[in-house]
């Protein structure tokens, strides 16, 4: 039984890659034939070349002109939960405490912002034509499903959703909505990994200084956060695990860097973004309970900073400049 899994997953990975691997040079073709004319600007007309593959602009279809009729209705309940994902689950749920083992005080759009219709912040726009696809952490191929029920249970510190749950049709159908149109296989520019490159070693104590003049008019000073869109919760019981993306220093960084403050994004230097991931990280979050099964041939990050880390750098056995320096 097993193997058989194992079998598929292998046989999947190798159409998926290779059907990745047709389109990318078709779509490199195409963006050739329309350079010079379309290069600058994100907001103009998709442009079709003569084989039919579309070079991606960033037009997500509007919440406004959702089909009628049933469809439309889920696409709009997938839209709320990803929006409002701690508020809509935690509704659902038939006591405080079943809400709470749910799903944490976030909501998707924490991370993702404007429930992945903004450019910047890590957009669902484009997702859902990108999956199935391998996963380093996981060592798997995984469907669109298995990719949001990883947020779930990492990001969300939750429970994952169940096959055919309908929440979960509903999220996916909305993530195929605001994909709409979008080349498979193509390379979304926009679609960007979050991670820093070359991580100045950051000073966890110059963080808390300009994290309390930068950051707590939003996510509170004891960075519970002031509401899951508002200011979501950045660190405590409310916040990610420790088996989240984030709970990866250069991840962190590179979010703060880029998307942060919501209110002047891009005014901090890498080495401040730095900072205040490394001060972020050293304070306490709910720990991730599937640690062993993550990077099953190896490979574990060395900037991932779970409980076990955080000791360390305490107790200075680890120092930050082994945390941040790539080769392990
Ligand atoms: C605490 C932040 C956070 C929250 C909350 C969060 N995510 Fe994510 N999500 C991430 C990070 C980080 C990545 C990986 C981005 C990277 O590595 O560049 C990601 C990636 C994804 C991807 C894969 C995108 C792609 O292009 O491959 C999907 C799909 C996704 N998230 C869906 C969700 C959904 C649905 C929710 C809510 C149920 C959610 N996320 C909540 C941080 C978050
Ligand atoms: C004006 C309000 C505001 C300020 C100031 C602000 N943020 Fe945020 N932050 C947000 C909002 C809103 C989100 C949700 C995502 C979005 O809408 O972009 C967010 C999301 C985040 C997240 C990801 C979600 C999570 O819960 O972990 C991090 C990390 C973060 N902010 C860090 C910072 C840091 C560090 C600063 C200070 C440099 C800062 N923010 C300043 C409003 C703010």
């Amino acid at each position: 039984m097993q193997r058989t899994t194992g079998i598929t997953l292998i046989f999947l990975l190798v159409v998926s890659l290779a059907t990745i691997g047709f389109l990318g040079i078709r779509l490199g073709q195409d963006k050739q034939e329309a350079d010079g004319s379309a290069e600058t600007s994100g907001d103009q007309e998709e442009t079709a070349g003569e084989s039919g593959v579309k070079s991606a602009s960033f037009q997500p279809p509007s919440m406004d002109d959702l089909p009628e009729g049933p469809h439309g209705e889920v696409i709009q309940h997938g839209y709320d939960l990803v929006n409002m994902t701690s508020t809509e689950l935690r509704k659902e749920a038939a006591s405080a405490e079943e809400g709470e083992a749910k799903v944490n005080g976030l909501s998707c759009a924490s991370c993702h912002a404007g429930a992945g219709l903004e450019k910047s912040s890590m957009s669902l726009v484009g997702t859902t034509v990108t999956y199935p696809r391998y996963n380093e952490r996981a060592d798997a191929v995984m469907t669109i499903e298995d990719r949001i029920n990883g947020c779930m249970v990492r990001s969300m510190n939750g429970e994952e959703f169940e096959t055919g749950d309908e929440d979960l049709q509903a999220i996916v159908a909305y993530m195929a909505y605001i994909s709409e149109g979008m080349p498979e296989g193509g390379e979304l520019e926009w679609k960007k990994p979050v991670a820093m490159k070359d991580v100045p070693v950051p000073d966890a104590d110059a963080g808390e200084e300009l994290f309390k003049q930068s950051c707590i008019a939003c996510h509170a000073a004891d960075g519970g956060g002031t509401g899951e869109i508002s200011g979501p919760a950045l660190w405590g019981s409310e916040s990610f695990n420790d088996g989240a993306g984030l709970s990866r220093h250069d991840k962190m960084a590179g979010f703060i860097h880029d998307f942060m403050p919501k209110t002047d994004p891009g005014s901090l230097t890498e080495q401040e973004a730095s900072d205040l991931a490394a001060f972020i990280l050293m304070q306490d979050r709910p720990e991730w309970g599937g640690k062993d099964k993550d990077w099953p041939k190896g490979g574990r990050p060395n900037d991932l900073i779970d409980k076990e880390k955080r000791e360390q750098l305490k107790n200075g056995e680890v120092s930050w400049e082994e945390v941040v320096k790539k080769e392990k």
